[in-house]
């Protein structure tokens, strides 16, 4: 396999640690996460070209906070600190850090001093926003060091000790409030540390088949696949990885939308010789969800009769010891940090929650450090069409939790030919990429129309079209009003059953984007 330049990225607990090695990567670097309580001389077996270390919640002024080991300072290795990991760097090398009064936390104006080859070429030079998330702060910086930047609270915002490559922010470049954010990485990257670039998505799946291959071995491996990019995408690393000692199992568990089963299953099982074992379970989900109009027992019902299918389908296998995922780095709720190490706290994926204890399986997940857009990029590298690559998230209970109150095969039915008219044309206005998802209600209720000289009392559906980016936070699209006309028009006049459709125009929070 090609070499690459790798940059460690040293995890002290930080919610932005993983943004951090996705900026890394971005700028084409290799890069790999590690708990902070790595000990150096495997840190030093993993020959570094450059050392970030994240921020994190602890107070280094706090007897039991995490620390580093000098030695990593001595190996002439360049070394950027960002926020905790200033402060780290600080306390480590003689300066002094105090409690702030206050917690700083939003953004600030800093002013950048001369020579700071890590601040150059900064394109807001002399307004420039950077992003502040801290209590404590060095204020007498290590001896050796100067200081490159301020802001009006923080009078040592960035230190440096160019001869020994030792680079400290207090605040944090890798979130996108920081004005050229990039910038700073970059000048840290390429600068100072000369770090090569090249490394690539088509680097990503290499380096992925290639470790999933030397963990998995011979054992056999189960993957739900759902249709979904994250579990196809999963599906074809594994499948280049081991071929067939993976078994995909689809479970059509009745609340599908029109074509789903078709396009994937029939898309995979078209281009790979892939093991797919497709199994039929509409009439059981539907029996148990009968007569229940709970939201939080009907996802109950779902889950648990997943797991149930799910299990007795992958006892027919033998000798499996993996279980596969497509957990994203936002279902990670804990990252991999100092408390956590190897054990660290994660959500289970909600659509198989449970299921690893249950089998007593460990998980396979290779693309828990990533973003959705990157699992698309990683799915174009793998040569995956479009419509599988921009399909919009489906959430695992499926139209489920979209028919209000109790399903039925009936309402379900009214429900897929609405959405299969909102899915076309989204596609037709081009709206459809532009964002994170669109889809349909079916409403509890009735109300009255007029449809030719008759009085209709029928169904009412709701229209649900939001931007996000990762789905923690969502605002209802601007749909130009032609194409909200549109939808309105077709589904009234093309599906029976419904006389009215409403726009959702709330944001998440405090709604959420499912209705159920
Ligand atoms: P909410 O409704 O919580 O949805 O704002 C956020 C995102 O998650 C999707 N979603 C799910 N996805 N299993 C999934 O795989 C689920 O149980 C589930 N519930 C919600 C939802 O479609 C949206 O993209």
């Amino acid at each position: 396999m090609e070499h690459h330049d790798r940059v460690v990225i040293l995890d002290f607990g930080s919610q932005y640690t993983q943004l951090i090695a996705r900026r890394v990567r971005e700028a084409g670097v290799f890069s790999e996460i590690h708990p902070c309580t790595l000990p150096a001389a495997e840190l030093k077996a993993l020959d570094p070209k450059a050392i970030i270390l994240s921020g994190g919640p602890a107070s280094v002024l706090d007897p039991d906070s995490p620390g580093l080991d000098p030695a990593i300072l001595s190996w002439g290795v360049p070394v950027l600190g960002i926020c905790y990991g200033m402060q780290l760097l600080s306390k480590v090398l003689g300066g002094r850090v105090s409690k702030a009064t206050d917690r700083e936390y939003g953004r600030a104006e800093l002013e950048v001093m001369e020579g700071a080859k890590l601040l150059d070429g900064l394109r807001s030079q002399d307004k420039h926003q950077v992003w502040m998330s801290h209590g404590d702060h060095v204020d007498a910086a290590p001896a050796g060091f100067s200081v490159i930047a301020r802001t009006p609270s923080v009078p040592i915002a960035a230190m440096a000790c160019v001869e020994r490559k030792i680079w400290a922010l207090q605040f944090h470049p890798e979130v996108a409030h920081t004005d050229d954010g990039d910038v700073i990485l970059h000048n840290f990257l390429f600068k100072i540390a000369a770090v090569k670039p090249g490394w690539t998505m088509a680097s990503f799946v290499e380096s992925t088949v290639a470790d999933l291959r030397a963990r998995i071995g011979d054992a056999h491996v189960i993957c739900g696949l759902s249709g979904g990019i994250d579990s196809t995408v999963v599906a074809l690393l594994l499948h280049k990885a081991i071929g067939r000692q993976l078994t995909c199992i689809f479970v059509d568990n009745g609340l599908l939308r029109v074509g789903e089963r078709e396009e994937v299953i029939g898309y995979l099982q078209k281009h790979t010789d892939l093991n797919l074992v497709a199994v039929d379970a509409a009439d059981r989900f539907l029996s148990l969800l009968q007569g229940e109009e709970d939201p939080e027992k009907k996802r109950k019902t779902i889950g648990y009769t997943f797991i149930e299918v799910f299990d007795e389908e992958a006892r027919k296998i033998k000798d499996v010891k993996y279980l596969a995922q497509g957990t994203l780095y936002p279902d990670v709720i804990e990252s991999v940090s100092f408390k956590g190490g190897p054990s660290a706290v994660i959500k289970s994926h909600h659509n198989v929650g449970g299921l690893p204890e249950k089998m007593n399986l460990a998980l396979v997940e290779p693309l828990r450090e990533l973003f959705k857009d990157e699992v698309r990029k990683v799915a174009a590298e793998l040569g995956l069409p479009d419509y599988i690559i921009w399909r919009h998230p489906f959430p695992g209970p499926g139209l489920a939790i979209r028919v209000i109150g109790e399903v039925t095969t009936e309402r379900l039915e009214i429900l897929r030919q609405a959405d299969r008219i909102v899915q076309q044309e989204l596609h037709a206005s081009d709206w459809y990429r532009k964002v994170w998802q669109g889809f349909a209600v079916l409403l509890p209720l009735k109300t009255v129309g007029v449809m030719g000289d008759d009085r209709t009392y029928e169904h009412v559906i709701a229209l649900r079209v939001v931007d996000s980016l990762d789905a923690m936070t969502a605002d209802w699209t601007r749909l130009p009003s032609e194409v909200l006309a549109r939808i309105s028009g077709r589904i009234i006049n093309e599906v029976k059953g419904v006389n009215r459709v409403v726009y959702d125009i709330s944001s998440k929070p405090p709604s959420t984007i499912e209705w159920e």
